[in-house]
């Protein structure tokens, strides 16, 4: 995969075990991404499940939104769902100044995008919590595009991942929505089922990078509400 987020590096290490038997990795740590030429910095815990890391398709949105977006997100408001470390909405707000970005997860993950926010010190970016399937947060400007990568992956959250997209699409006009999936189970069919009552979704024909991550069982699609 062309990589032009390569090279992480991390710049604060936890020091290491003075037993030299064991190995322990750092669990938290902050690390450096190179994204479309600028510096993004990443609070990673490991000890917050799998929100506290990057995940490959996060880097695939990321990677998608700064070689074909940058130009439609200015002066927009984005939403991100199950964002992690926050990769997608830190990039995106680092890249487009003029856009307003809402980075969301759930409560336990907050204090890695608040410190991502502070870190990369971004104006831009909103840190707030967004459960699926409960009540959506009050927001002071409309979303227009919704980003989620590696999203689907437990299935007692597939229909409230899908009724938070209806919500949001019906309460606001969303103009897109950019879906980064990785296929891991057999079981994620349930959660495509549960989508296409709601929404159509196409992958996406501009990515050059598609039929690399593709390999990977990495898939990025458009979605689009069904009327
Ligand atoms: C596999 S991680 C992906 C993180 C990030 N998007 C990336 O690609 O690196 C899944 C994310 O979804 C979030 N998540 C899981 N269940 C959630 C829920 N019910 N409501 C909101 N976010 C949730 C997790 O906390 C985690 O940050």
């Amino acid at each position: 995969m062309r990589e032009d987020i390569e090279n992480e590096e991390m710049i604060l290490p936890v020091p290491d075990s003075s037993d030299e038997e064991t190995s322990i990795e750092p669990v938290a740590s902050l690390q450096s991404v190179q994204v479309a030429g600028v510096d993004l910095h990443l609070q990673h815990d490991k000890t917050e499940g799998c929100g506290g890391m990057v995940w490959e398709s996060g880097k695939v949105l990321t990677r998608y939104i700064t070689q074909k977006k940058l130009a439609s997100y200015e002066n927009t408001t984005v939403l991100e769902l199950g964002a992690g470390t926050g990769i997608v909405g830190l990039a995106l707000s680092k890249l487009v100044p003029s856009s307003k970005v809402y980075i969301t997860d759930i409560p336990q993950i907050m204090p890695l995008i608040e410190k991502g926010i502070r870190i990369n010190e971004l104006t831009n970016a909103i840190p707030e919590t967004l459960v699926w399937g409960e009540r959506l947060p009050r927001l002071d400007s409309n979303p227009s595009v919704l980003l989620l990568a590696d999203c689907v992956y437990y299935e007692p959250s597939f229909q409230p991942l899908v009724d938070t997209l209806v919500e949001l699409t019906d309460r606001y006009t969303i103009k897109e929505i950019l879906f980064a999936y990785k296929k891991r189970r057999r079981a994620d069919k349930q959660f495509f089922k549960m989508l296409a009552k709601r929404f159509k979704y196409n992958q996406v024909t501009d990515d050059p990078d598609a039929e690399i991550y593709n390999r990977d069982s990495i898939s990025l699609f458009t979605l689009e509400r069904r009327m």
